[in-house]
Order: C-alpha cells, then structure tokens, then sequence
C-alpha cells in the first residue's frame, strides 16, 4: 500500500456506542417495562462498563476475566434488581438478543468506504467478545469493509487497560510494521475511552453524538466531533477541530 501524505495510517474503531448503538436496546426495554426503558438501558450501560473495570483490576493477570457477553448478562441482571424490574428468563433472553443484533447507525458503512477509499485500513477495537462482534459486525453488513476486527479476548482484561490499546497496534503492525500510535486515528463515542486511548498514545477522535461534557481526567482526545462526517472532514484535513484543553 503506498504510504499517504496523511498524519494517519490506520483508524482503528470502538465497537459499543461507536458503531452500535447500545442505546437502542432501550426500546425493546421501554416494551417490556412501559416507562422504565430508557432508564435500564443506561444503568445496564453503566453495569456492564463497571464490570468490565472490576474484573481487570481486580487481577491484572487475568483470572477474573470474563466474556464481555457474560458481563452485559449481568449488568442486566444487577440493573433489574435495582430498578425493581422482574426480570424472566425470557424477557432476559429477548433483550440479551437485542443486544446481540443492535442497530448500526446509518453512516458506518459509507465512512468505512470512504476510509478504504483513502487508502486507509480500518479496524474495530472493542471490549467484545470474538463472537459478539462477529455476530454484530455480520448483521451490521460490515464485514467487508472492515479490515481488522479486534477483541480484548488474547490480552484477558478491557479498555482503558493499556494492554488492550497495544494489542490494536500489534495487529495492525502485522500489516504496517513501522506503523507509530500517534498514526493510528482512533474513534470513540465513549469519553473515557478517547482519554484511554489518548494516554496510550494513539491519535484520538472524540466522536461526541449527545454534545457530553468532555471527562474530567487532565487529557482531553486529540479531537472531537458530533458525528463521522466531522470524522472525515478531519481526515480530508478539511476542518481539523481540536478537541477542548
Ligand atoms: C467497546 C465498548 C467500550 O466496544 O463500547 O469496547
């Protein structure tokens, strides 16, 4: 592949709120608990992210790993409780299903083109699990136009453990040997994820779709925008926007 004139070898993407959007299990949820959707679809969010943080740093050599798809089941679970919301072991099994299938947004397929187009390999880096992401990758119609798919699986312990952000680089270097972190882009909807990935050394697009407060952590992403048409005007070097300080 010819090396380009651009700051950026590689765009590697979150999975969860960047490219699927987590939050539409909130309608399924609003169907099984009139009124109480939209709330159990961020204190699901919320447990879920939670738990992942738990079993990393409860043992950094991975022995309380678990599969990002055992951690969503349980998040529902805890999250139910709290609400007081009776959860069946079928109306667990639907939404879990929901979760499996989420919905894309509509503009993924055209951006990772677009990528490509630029001679741009593209990657998704996520907490998932390999089948996970299969499944939502597949039903997503991404398959082909995503280079790499990458889960945390190998390294046993999730974002925004710096493991995790290493091991995007090993295998995009498997293809770019000399490829540098700073020229891998990558995107996040998650805040805490773009400072991760900033602290790792990665060039960061903050892909910021409800107008959040930036976190509160003293790194702020490289840059920022609200949707991944700001992605691409970044990448075209049309309208870099650097994120807040
Ligand atoms: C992921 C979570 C953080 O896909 O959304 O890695």
């Amino acid at each position: 592949m010819a090396t380009l004139p651009l700051p950026f070898q590689a765009v590697l993407f979150d999975a969860y709120g960047t490219l699927f959007d987590v939050y539409s299990v909130a309608l399924a949820a609003e169907q099984l608990f009139p009124g109480r959707g939209e709330a159990l679809a961020a204190l699901w969010r919320d447990k879920q992210i939670e738990y992942t943080r738990l079993v990393s740093m409860a043992d950094p050599g991975g022995a309380r790993y678990r599969p990002f798809w055992e951690l969503t089941r349980d998040g529902l679970r805890h999250a139910c409780a709290r609400l007081g919301l009776p959860l069946s072991r079928e109306r667990e099994e639907r939404l879990m299903n929901q979760y499996r299938h989420l919905s894309a947004f509509p503009e993924n397929r055209e951006t990772l083109r677009a990528l490509r187009s630029r001679g741009l390999p593209t990657g998704i880096l996520s907490n998932g699990d390999p089948a996970m992401l299969e499944v939502a990758v597949k039903s997503a119609g991404l398959s082909d136009v995503v280079d790499h798919v990458i889960s945390v699986e190998p390294v046993r312990c999730f974002k925004p453990d710096p493991r995790v952000y290493a091991l995007g680089l090993s295998v995009l270097r498997r293809r770019q040997p000399t490829l540098a972190p700073r020229q891998v882009l990558f995107v996040s909807s998650n805040g805490w994820d773009a400072v991760g990935a900033t602290w790792f050394g990665y060039t960061t697009f903050w892909l910021n779709r409800s107008g959040a407060p930036p976190e509160e952590l003293g790194t702020a992403p490289s840059h920022e925008g609200r949707n991944l048409r700001d992605l691409m005007a970044l990448v075209d070097g049309v309208a870099p926007r650097p994120a807040r300080s």
